[in-house]
């Protein structure tokens, strides 16, 4: 088995094992990348089961074209070349005949994407200041900070970055393309560096949550997952589950909200507690259309977090949907 695609997956036992029985079933990973939970879905949904798998990233797509050469030629595997924001009209063209059983995605970057300079997503090697997962569309971040307004740039920084010193970051890029355009990642790496805005040393780079927020504007994160969670849930079949895992808390505050929301459990529609109301009573009342899987949210164990330091802050979520 070829794997020159550098990512270790994430609570692959975990996340697979969440969707339940799927032997035989069509399910959905939406998040291909190495293709290490797509490996796996495989071997569990069997000779007779159907995974589809979505990617916006053509390294990915090429990758996995030749990792599942077999299993694409015995139509046990479809891949799709799309975000997610395009999910509902690739699954409807599918013409599941038994729909969708389960649903899995593994948000944010690959550590292929972030380890190729080229790519532009790493404040550590020098390459393009790109940071888009689809390459071939939409504006690289370069572009964003030599052609965005200030205030844009400093609102990206701190909504998408929790970072406290945006507005003093978007003032030193505002004044920095006044004498050169932005095309680095060490351009603005450096830039923020020599800056010293902090007090104290930090052990994360003085730019990481500048990085984090241009990756998650520049390629529309926080909308493209709420438009899954709305459209892959609808898209389910009555028993089937939908599992995320997410990396930060602005992905994680989306995916438990809209999740609890389902489960009609979201602040605007709890019920008192202590009514003498039966388990369908309330369903009816809270418009629940589904239920809470395992521990939500299930982490890493301390042994994962050990031999993949990047797992720590995962968090997977997991629901089933129990009615129309
Ligand atoms: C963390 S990696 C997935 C790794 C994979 N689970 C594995 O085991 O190798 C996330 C992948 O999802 C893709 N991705 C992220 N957001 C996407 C979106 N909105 N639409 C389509 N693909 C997306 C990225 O391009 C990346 O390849």
């Amino acid at each position: 088995m070829s794997n020159d695609f550098n990512h270790i997956t994430v609570l692959l036992h975990e996340t697979v094992d969440s969707l339940g029985e799927i032997s035989g079933k069509s399910v959905v990973d939406c998040t291909l990348g190495g293709g290490g939970h797509t490996d796996l879905l495989l071997q569990k949904v069997g000779p007779t089961g159907h995974v589809i798998a979505f990617d916006r990233d053509h390294d990915a797509l090429h990758h996995a074209q030749k990792r599942f050469a077999k299993e694409i030629e015995a139509g046990r595997l479809t891949l799709i070349d799309a975000p997610f924001s395009q999910f509902k009209e690739r699954i409807n063209a599918l013409n599941l005949p038994s729909g969708v059983h389960g649903i899995i995605a593994d948000i944010g970057v690959s550590s292929h994407q972030i380890d190729q300079p080229n790519r532009g997503f790493s404040f550590v090697h020098d390459g393009p200041l790109d940071m888009r997962m689809n390459d071939r569309d939409g504006q690289s971040a370069a572009e964003f900070l030599n052609e965005g307004s200030e205030e844009d740039i400093a609102n990206v920084i701190y909504h998408f970055g929790e970072e406290h010193k945006s507005r003093q970051i978007a003032h030193l890029i505002c004044n920095y393309r006044k004498l050169r355009p932005f095309k680095s990642t060490l351009d603005l790496a450096n830039l923020i560096e020599r800056a010293r805005l902090w007090k104290e040393k930090s052990k994360k780079h003085p730019a990481t949550k500048t990085f984090q927020a241009l990756r998650i504007f520049i390629n529309d994160e926080l909308k493209e997952l709420t438009d899954l969670i709305q459209n892959g849930f609808a898209s389910l079949n009555v028993g089937g589950r939908m599992s995320i895992i997410s990396f930060h808390s602005l992905e994680d505050r989306i995916v438990k909200e809209k999740f609890l929301e389902f489960c009609g459990k979201s602040k605007s529609n709890l019920i008192p507690r202590g009514l003498p109301l039966t388990a369908d009573q309330i369903a009816v009342l809270t418009n629940a259309k589904a239920k809470k899987i395992g521990s939500f949210p299930d982490i890493p164990s301390d042994k994962e977090i050990e031999e993949n330091p990047r797992s720590r802050s995962a968090k997977l979520r997991t629901i089933e949907k129990t009615t129309i």
